[in-house]
């Protein structure tokens, strides 16, 4: 190949050189030699554009790797139950969802997830450690000028960052044109995000300290730095993460971060749900109304069962969960409230209200509660209906109610909860 190469390497050289070169050889010379040249020249020029073709359209998969016409970024695709190819590239406007733990967040994408557009699927667990230990890194002077000196720039690591954690939120769940990922505490890194997913949009979920610690301790949920023994520690440090999180979202700005209240939320869905679609683009659809029908269903709302809040999310909308707290609370640790968590004020809640206002529910999100209250014992079936299923056969639920022990009138009859004047 190195010959042919050079063979015609000298022969174009030659047939370009020649017209100017002659003058050295003087102008009689020149017909001749040009005579001379282009009878060897067509000779070789006919020999050499067999050889390149032979070349460039029957090489070697090995060499096509280093031909110069691949595009820059090759893109990437996932694939639907239909196999249509949905791609996935950095620019995409992904869905972060976030906030402290027990705030609604799984409610939130669970409702999203009943969306036949979006996917938000399980909490990845492993984004957000990835996000902790590169602020780790920013924050030492001394591993930051480690990483400049090794050549990992800013730019490799955010391409490297970018890559790992687009791969796994496309590829850990069902295909969507719409990705969306829930780790709680993602968003305390939304600038950083936002610098990598310059499209991504965040829904800051926001609720009230007080409901929020109750359900922490009293479900015993793990979470780094959090005493499950002391409720003024927890509100102290609630109020902390929650001052992160609202200034990231502050700064990546109001078209890039929609703040939810839980409360208004369940309080009202409808008028809610809309904002938020709307917010992200997405046309809107009544399934994310009605995200306990779609549970673990394909296109639907995917469970983890070691997931703490997966058991709430497989009833609709409703209010039991919103003042649970109220109670539960040492008397000292309330009223010193203002103090131990002065973000509750920042974000307009009364720390002195036991409970305070939240507001009123819709109609639907009261019939919801009412019902959910009537049938208790059918609720705690299909919760452990889908703890226990088993996960290689990612089925609905029982599609109906145990015989025993419920009273037949008020049993829905399908598996999907008729809820009255739906
Ligand atoms: C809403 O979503 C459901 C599936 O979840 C789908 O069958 C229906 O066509 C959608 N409606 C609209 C208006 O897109």
């Amino acid at each position: 190949m190195s010959s042919a190469s050079t063979k015609i390497s000298r022969t174009l050289g030659a047939l370009l050189i020649s017209p100017y070169n002659n003058n050295k050889d003087g102008e009689a010379a020149m017909p001749s030699k040009m005579k001379r040249i282009s009878k060897k020249g067509v000779c070789y020029l006919l020999t050499g554009s067999i050889l390149l073709y032979l070349m460039v359209y029957h090489s070697s998969p090995c060499d096509r790797n280093t031909a110069y016409m691949v595009p820059r970024d090759g893109q990437k695709y996932m694939y639907d139950n239909n196999q249509n190819a949905i791609p996935y590239y950095r620019e995409m406007p992904l869905i972060f969802i976030g906030g402290m733990p027990r705030s609604g967040t799984t409610l939130m994408r669970a409702m999203l997830d009943a969306h036949p557009y979006v996917r938000c699927g399980e909490e990845t667990r492993v984004i957000p450690r990835l996000l902790g230990m590169r602020s780790n890194w920013e924050r030492s002077e001394l591993e930051r000028k480690r990483l400049q000196e090794a050549g990992i720039t800013d730019t490799v690591i955010d391409s490297a960052f970018a890559a790992f954690i687009l791969e796994i939120i496309a590829l850990h769940g069902e295909a969507a044109p719409h990705l969306c990922n829930k780790d709680p505490f993602t968003l305390k890194s939304s600038v950083y995000l936002k610098r990598i997913f310059p499209n991504a949009k965040f829904i800051f979920m926001i609720r009230d300290g007080r409901g929020t610690v109750h359900s922490i301790i009293s479900r015993k949920v793990t979470i780094t730095g959090f005493n499950l023994n002391d409720y003024k520690q927890c509100l102290s440090k609630w109020s902390t993460a929650m001052e992160v999180m609202y200034s990231q979202c502050l700064q990546v700005g109001a078209s890039s971060c929609m703040p939810v209240y839980y409360e208004q939320l369940v309080l009202q869905p409808e008028l809610w749900m809309r904002r938020i679609v709307k917010f992200l683009d997405v046309p809107w659809n009544e399934s994310v109304l009605h995200h306990e029908d779609f549970i673990d269903k394909p296109g639907g709302v995917s469970v983890s069962k070691t997931e703490k809040s997966s058991d709430q999310i497989i009833k609709p909308v409703n209010l039991e969960a919103l003042t649970k707290w109220v109670g539960n609370i040492p008397e000292n640790v309330v009223k010193d409230m203002a103090k131990i968590a002065p973000m509750l004020r920042t974000l307009g809640y009364d720390p002195d209200g036991n409970p305070p206002n939240y507001g009123s529910p819709d109609s639907k999100v009261a019939d919801n509660t009412l019902h959910i209250q009537q049938n208790v014992d059918f609720w705690k079936q299909r919760e452990k209906d889908l703890l226990q299923r088993n996960p290689q056969e990612a089925g609905p639920p029982a599609a109906n109610p145990p015989e025993t022990n419920q009273k037949p009138q008020q049993v829905p009859p399908k598996h999907q909860a008729v809820l009255p004047g739906r």
